[in-house]
């Protein structure tokens, strides 16, 4: 299936070297990279803990001034909103699980000036998506379950993408689709097939020794797609 939005391929850093992260945010963006994933846990919502604002500042003062694509696992989530757009955040994506107000929480995203994202775990139905479509920028289909990098790729998040994309065309507006979770070069042409057009990939690109090959395959998986 075609889309109209070019692909967008976003590394997460969860799976980069933390003590160098903006020399590896620099260099997967010098290697190919159109967004940077930005993967926040609380050992609450998710078993992990990763990063929060502050870190977000920091690179943003450093002068690392791509699109920032900030993934919130946390539980309760509407008091880190405003804290994470004043860091610099341009797209957060929210889990419906995290929120006791949805349609609030997304609000809060959008007024206070970035684009809202909404997730779908593999176990939850899109069945809020119709209600909320008008308030969103961009849909998430998890591929994993969300906690940790370096998971195999849930197939049944395929069938997902493509609901997902036939009620985004239907809403007419342009709302980015993503996958995010086990992708590689050797899967990124089924994502794409299903309606994905923003691929996040942690493990395949900062676990490879060539961030630029490993970015240049998976756009010739999608040039093939
Ligand atoms: C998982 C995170 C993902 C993760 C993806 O909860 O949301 O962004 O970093 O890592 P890989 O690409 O290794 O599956
Ligand atoms: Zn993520």
């Amino acid at each position: 299936m075609s889309t109209a939005l070019p692909y967008w391929i976003a590394p997460s850093i969860l799976s980069a070297d933390f003590s160098r992260l903006g020399e590896e945010i620099h260099n997967v963006l010098a290697a190919g990279a159109d967004v940077i994933h930005f993967d926040v846990m609380d050992n609450h919502y998710v078993p992990n803990l990763t990063i929060g604002p502050l870190v977000l500042e920091s690179l943003r003062n450093a002068g690392i001034s791509c699109t920032m694509d900030v993934h919130l696992m946390v539980k309760p989530v509407d008091r880190l909103i405003g804290d994470f757009i004043e860091a610099g955040a341009d797209i957060i994506s929210v889990h419906p699980e995290a929120t006791e107000h949805l349609h609030r929480t997304l609000t809060l995203i959008r007024e206070g000036g970035a684009k809202a994202g909404l997730v779908f775990n593999p176990a939850t139905p899109l069945t809020v998506l119709p209600e909320v479509l008008e308030l969103v920028d961009l849909v998430l289909i998890m591929s994993v379950n969300p906690g940790f990098g370096g998971q195999a790729f849930i197939a049944s998040s395929l069938t997902k993408l493509t609901a997902a994309r036939a009620l985004i065309d239907a809403g007419g507006r342009d709302i980015r689709l993503e996958i995010d979770g086990g992708i590689k070069a050797g899967n990124i042409a089924s994502a794409a097939a299903a309606g994905a057009d923003t691929f996040v990939a942690g493990s395949a690109i900062f676990g490879s020794g060539d961030y630029q090959q490993t970015i240049a395959a998976m756009r010739a998986a999608l040039a093939a797609a």
